[in-house]
């Protein structure tokens, strides 16, 4: 089989002038199994493509017979652009990959190894510390060096007469425009990045997706989606939610699609304003925080359940000294020697991470480490995330039980990160 790979990027944001842009959206489209290919959002996927600068990678079977989906169609799909990602203390550039499909009948051939090998590689090359995804099954991408670092839950919150917060809010909540909120999202968004360890910026069309003004999937603008702006003392907006409600079985219930706030001012009085609506009396949530301020803030405990926790963000590291040079650590001033493991070749060596007064400086070492990690442990740890003796307990940190406690304590964060954007 002749495989010959090709990256581009998007000329402009018109169809017209794109069409190998068209046959590899076709493939993407095929690749998750989407039904038709031909008619799911190619307009919207390409002008995010232009305006983000996707480089859009693909794998052309020269082989493939007349009467199978054209050979212009490539029959593996990769796709890469770059945003920024709070590691805590810093804000920090981020590859972030996706589109990852092969077609059913060239699967396991090492397509997809050969595409993320190569595209890890040139992003090493061209500097980048930190690369991530997500993932849709949790064996995949372990292999690659990616661990889970940020993880969401999903919650069903009793939203009937039982719903009260034990403190009054502060600001005030209105409802918004679609238009509206596709404007003031982006920036409310921005501010909530800098200050939520974990969070990853957003594709320039996201805000508009959340708010309902275009759904990709119908081509069409999404009727159902409301919209709610806080706003803080000042009368500035630092905080959203979008979401809507349907009935069931003669209940209301309240899906959020998106919320964001700068803090936890403005969090909770969104979830008062949620809580409160007439008739409304269950509110689900797919994307909450595992650190919850709701759940404390509740008069009644037992009207939040969490349905079900989930990984989401899975990070890769490129380059050890760059990205634990970048985070702060909450722990005493202290000396840590961490040996890491990579089979692609990229982060391997052994790293002295020095702390004083909460930042860190990183420096190769020749000295004996205290502990031993895999890069996609690594990945996992970096955020403060997963806690070290996770991986101590399970067998996947090499050290003994003090240099494994330092370790916990090296990475530990302030608060657990968070990321509520999907890509
Ligand atoms: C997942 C997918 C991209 C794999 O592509 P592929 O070309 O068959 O993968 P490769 O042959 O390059 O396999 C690379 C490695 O991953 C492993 N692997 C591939 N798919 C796997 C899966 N679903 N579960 C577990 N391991 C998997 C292979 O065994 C191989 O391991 P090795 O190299 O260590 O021996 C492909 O099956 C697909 O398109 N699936 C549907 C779309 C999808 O889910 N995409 C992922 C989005 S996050």
């Amino acid at each position: 089989m002749d495989l010959t790979q090709r990256t581009f990027r998007a000329v402009s944001d018109r169809v017209e002038d794109n069409p190998e842009f068209v046959a590899w959206w076709e493939s993407v489209m095929l690749g998750f199994l989407a039904p038709s290919p031909q008619e799911i959002g190619v307009e919207w996927a390409l002008r995010e493509s232009f305006a983000d600068g996707w480089l859009q990678r693909g794998l052309y079977d020269e082989s493939l017979p007349a009467e199978a989906v054209g050979g212009d169609h490539p029959v593996g799909t990769f796709m890469a652009f770059d945003k920024t990602i709070n590691v805590g203390g810093a804000t920090i550039p981020i590859h972030l990959i996706t589109d990852v499909t092969v077609r059913p009948t060239h699967r396991r051939r090492g397509m997809l190894r050969r595409m993320m090998v190569d595209d890890l590689t040139e992003a090493h090359a061209a500097g980048h510390a930190l690369a991530a995804l997500t993932v849709t099954e949790a064996t995949i991408y372990g292999r690659f060096g990616f661990g889970p670092a940020t993880f969401v839950q999903s919650v069903r919150v009793d939203s009937s007469m039982r719903f009260a917060l034990r403190t009054p809010t502060v600001g005030r909540v209105e409802l918004t425009t679609q238009a509206t909120m596709g404007r003031v999202a982006p920036e409310v968004f921005a501010r909530h990045l800098a200050v939520t360890p974990g969070a990853v910026g957003r594709g320039s069309l996201y805000a508009e997706q959340a708010a309902g003004i275009f759904d990709p999937r119908e081509s069409a603008r999404d009727r159902r989606v409301r919209n709610a702006l806080h706003f803080d003392d000042h009368g500035q907006p630092d905080g959203f939610v979008c979401y809507d409600v349907r009935k069931q079985d003669g209940e209301h219930i309240l899906t959020i699609r998106d919320l964001v706030a700068v803090g936890t001012d403005a969090y909770l009085a969104l979830w008062d304003y949620l809580g409160n609506i007439d008739r409304v009396s269950r509110i689900d949530w797919a994307s909450a925080p595992t650190e919850d301020p709701l759940l404390w803030a509740l008069v009644d405990q037992r009207g939040y359940a969490v349905t079900g926790i989930s990984d989401h963000l899975w990070v890769r590291i490129l380059d050890p000294v760059v990205a634990l040079s970048a985070r702060t650590y909450a722990c005493p001033d202290t000396e840590f020697v961490l040996a890491v493991t990579d089979d692609l070749g990229l982060a391997n060596g052994t790293y002295r991470i020095e702390v004083r007064g909460g930042r860190a400086e990183v420096t190769r070492s020749a000295d004996r480490p205290h502990a031993v990690v895999g890069v996609e442990e690594l990945g996992s740890l970096f955020l403060g995330g997963v806690p070290a003796r996770q991986f101590h307990v399970a067998g996947r940190l090499r050290a003994d039980d003090i240099a494994a406690a330092r370790l916990g304590q090296l990475f530990g964060g302030v608060r657990r990160p968070y990321c509520n954007t999907h890509f």
